[in-house]
């Protein structure tokens, strides 16, 4: 892997997706073993500093730095001289001469990370940054959809819900279309972003150029908005549900949660209108019996908690790679 940083998922080719995807599956192979640790980022120091909420992204970069035998230390808003007024690039500095090799950092801003990034020679991993990106679920999510169902080529995904305030989204966005899929978003008209499709088709282009990257059908590798779940559930390959993001909706932009949940919440019904075998996704946390109910969480086509369990083989991968290491079936 030849660069530094790892901000968001919009300047992996798919090459570099699939690197990713198979160091994980080394990663994975490593985490069945009895003893779960494997030396190769001994004497390495990385740093996690959460400044929001978390707890499966915070405990899995914990142990995937642990069980590739690197020092891990976690630094949180609260008890650290951020309370003092230093800014964030003093702070991430201050880690740096202190030995951090690699910084992992979730912070509430859009763009924190890459500010930090551009100042530090260290690497920095973005583990959710405001409402903007979030490219390690994304990894784990494109890892489990390519671990029970194979190629991501022609596949139909449907991202349900609060898109607007959706760091998830916006990169899972990037992670299946650059795999070849076709991306559907659904959700009411006021929490999809007005005029992402051509947002999205725009990105690509400035970023890859008018021919589209090897592989991958112009036609999949697109993203397009439906407003009717029943509609968009339809010969679906994978149905992800969003959180409501009720902590960054400054104002009422649904009726009422039950209105929301009849709309668009993920039942049983709009499950079996998708695939045989569909999968359903949740980042997580979930609000059950909001925009997903019970029995499909915890139902036969769930695969919400491989999510969370894939996270620490995926991260693994990621922090293995940024230290230089090589992909496939190294450790
Ligand atoms: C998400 C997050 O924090 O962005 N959770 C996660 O990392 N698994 C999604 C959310 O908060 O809804």
């Amino acid at each position: 892997m030849r660069r530094k940083d790892v901000l968001d998922l919009d300047d992996f080719s798919a090459e570099e997706l699939h690197e990713v995807m198979e160091t994980a599956e080394a990663m994975r192979e490593v985490l069945s073993r009895p003893i779960k640790r494997v030396p190769p980022l001994r004497g390495k120091t990385i740093v996690n500093c959460f400044y929001e909420a978390s707890t499966r992204t915070r405990v899995s970069f914990e142990l995937a730095g642990k069980n590739l035998s690197a020092d891990v230390v976690n630094v949180g808003a609260s008890g650290s001289s951020v309370e003092k007024g230093e800014s964030l690039v003093d702070t991430t500095r201050t880690l740096q001469a202190l030995g951090a090799d690699m910084v992992v950092m979730r912070h509430p801003h859009a763009g924190a990370p890459y500010l930090v990034a551009r100042e530090l020679s260290a690497a920095v991993i973005n583990a959710g940054d405001g409402w903007h990106a979030h490219p390690t679920q994304a990894l784990l999510d494109l890892f489990t959809v390519r671990d029970r169902l194979g190629s991501l080529e022609g596949r139909k995904v449907v991202i349900i819900g609060d898109v607007l305030h959706s760091r998830v989204a916006r990169s899972n966005i990037w992670a299946f279309t650059t795999m070849g899929a076709q991306v559907v978003l659904c959700g009411p008209p006021t929490l999809i972003p007005a005029g992402i499709e051509t947002a999205v088709a725009e990105g690509r282009r400035r970023r890859w150029g008018d021919g589209i990257q090897s592989g991958v059908q112009k036609e999949h590798a697109a993203v397009k908005v439906q407003y009717d779940l029943d509609k968009a559930c339809q010969d679906a390959d994978v149905l992800m549900a969003l959180r409501i993001q009720k902590e960054r909706q400054a104002g009422a932009l649904f009726p009422s949660l039950r209105e929301y949940s009849r709309l668009y919440g993920l039942t049983q019904e709009r499950v079996a209108r998708a695939k045989f075998g569909a999968l359903v996704m949740h980042p997580g946390p979930m609000n059950e019996g909001i925009e997903i109910m019970p029995e499909v969480a915890y139902g036969a086509q769930s695969v919400i908690e491989e999510q969370v369990t894939n996270g620490v083989a995926v991260r693994m991968a990621l922090l293995y790679l940024l230290a230089g290491g090589h992909g496939g079936r190294a450790v």
